[in-house]
């Protein structure tokens, strides 16, 4: 990293006595000052805040403090609390990963794509798998509610960390209370592994997620399965990450753990084939994974279109609404501008919710779970009718205990 000039440092103390630490991890002038503005008026916030409990804060000490731990690379957003993502502001906490802005502009995108929707079910279901800070359903929620009146939502958030799901239901909590909008459907938290086959595993100590949705007695098909996972190889974490991140964010959300006989782009790779398998067996209808980069992307969009349920994958850049740099790359359309940032795979009435056309021909027909010829409509959704594969595994009158019209209200 180079080195900041004297001169610069001399001008920063110059300014504020406060600003030469923070030239290093801001490393400009400009965001220095914007970030040291910022820590003060977190100090006001917090000493108003104790002064309201009736204590006092000695707020030049603990200005001092936070000048000097994000000296040393701590995150802006571990010692505010918060980051913006999309809209909305989240609560963040060390040894929870900071939501990024790529995920909020996949995510606002996919929402808008849905907003715009003729054919959404009165009750839409997304599960998000490694939902962190719990952001992307918070987002969900927000985006929709605002524009649809005719949608409840059921959003389930999935993480094996037990201080991600402290902060996302503290961020449900907290936003919950500035809502200014009628309060409709569940958005809840649960604890599982999601790379436990959900299946057929059931490990002692972790719990998987099958075990976890018939806890929780959550309807075992999802229309919309999203997921952040970990995707980063371990050659990757060392080369590529900043040492920032590497120093203060948990590794537990950035790399897939070691596996016997994997290398390190099959490591990288790994929650991939889960997370599809896990989107065929809930017979999820479109599916949202952000990946790293066009390789692993490439990657992620030919293992799906070779499970052979989908009827069509394509591959999100960082900003999927602009379309200056489209382009085909192994037959997968790449939207947006930017790098690769996330693989959308869509079926069935999915197609429709996205303004979509069916672009890979089904190869296998005694692959797919179901197909709309087999499926019945109601309430605009189209849902497996009949029995279903999933019937032995899920207690059926547990998950579908609730009423199918949306008079979900809390
Ligand atoms: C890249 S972060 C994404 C967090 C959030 N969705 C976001 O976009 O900011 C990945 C998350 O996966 C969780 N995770 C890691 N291994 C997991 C597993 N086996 N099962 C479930 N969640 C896991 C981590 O705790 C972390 O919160």
């Amino acid at each position: 990293m180079p080195r900041i000039p004297t001169a610069l440092v001399r001008k920063a103390h110059a300014i504020d006595a406060f600003l030469p630490a923070l030239l290093a991890p801001c490393r400009d002038m400009h965001a220095a000052q914007n970030e040291l503005r910022w820590l003060r008026e977190h100090v006001d916030k917090v000493a108003k805040a104790r002064r309201a409990r009736g204590d006092v804060l000695a707020k030049g000490a603990l200005l001092q403090k936070l000048v000097k731990q994000r000296a040393s690379g701590k995150p802006l957003q571990y010692l505010l609390g918060t980051e913006y993502f999309g809209n909305l502001v989240i609560g963040c906490r060390p040894g929870v990963l900071i939501p990024r802005a790529d995920t909020a502009a996949s995510i606002t995108h996919l929402v808008g794509l849905l907003r715009n929707a003729q054919s959404i079910p009165p009750e839409l279901r997304i599960l998000d798998l490694c939902t962190g800070t719990g952001c992307i359903p918070l987002l969900v929620q927000h985006e929709l509610y605002s524009a649809r009146k005719d949608v409840d939502l059921r959003v389930l958030g999935v993480d094996i960390s037990s201080k991600a799901l402290k902060l996302s239901n503290d961020n449900l909590q907290r936003l919950r209370k500035g809502r200014n909008y009628v309060d409709r459907g569940k958005v809840q938290f649960i604890k599982a592994d999601v790379l436990i086959d959900p299946f057929t595993d059931q490990m002692e100590g972790s719990m998987s997620l099958k075990a976890a949705l018939n806890y929780k007695s959550q309807p075992p098909f999802w229309d919309i399965l999203i997921s952040n996972p970990p995707y980063i190889s371990p050659s990757a974490y060392w080369k590529t990450t900043a040492r920032s991140v590497r120093g203060f964010e948990p590794k537990l959300a950035l790399v897939p753990p070691p596996t016997a006989k994997k290398n390190d782009t099959e490591q990288g790779d790994m929650f991939y084939p889960r997370l599809l398998e896990i989107a065929r067996d809930v017979e999820a209808k479109v599916v949202l994974l952000e990946v790293a980069d066009v390789e692993q992307a490439l990657r992620v969009a030919q293992h799906a279109r070779h499970l052979g349920i989908f009827d069509g994958v394509e591959i999100w850049r960082e900003q999927p609404d602009a379309s200056t740099e489209d382009a085909i790359e192994d037959d997968f359309a790449i939207v947006g501008n930017g790098n690769a940032r996330s693989v959308l795979c869509w079926r069935g009435a999915g197609t429709l919710w996205l303004g979509k056309s069916a672009t890979i021909p089904q190869e296998d027909d005694a692959q797919c779970l179901f197909r709309a010829s087999e499926c019945h409509f109601y309430g605009g959704a189209v849902r497996p009718g009949g029995s279903s594969h999933l019937d032995a595994q899920f207690d059926r009158k547990a998950f579908f205990g609730f009423p199918e019209t949306p008079t979900l209200k809390r």
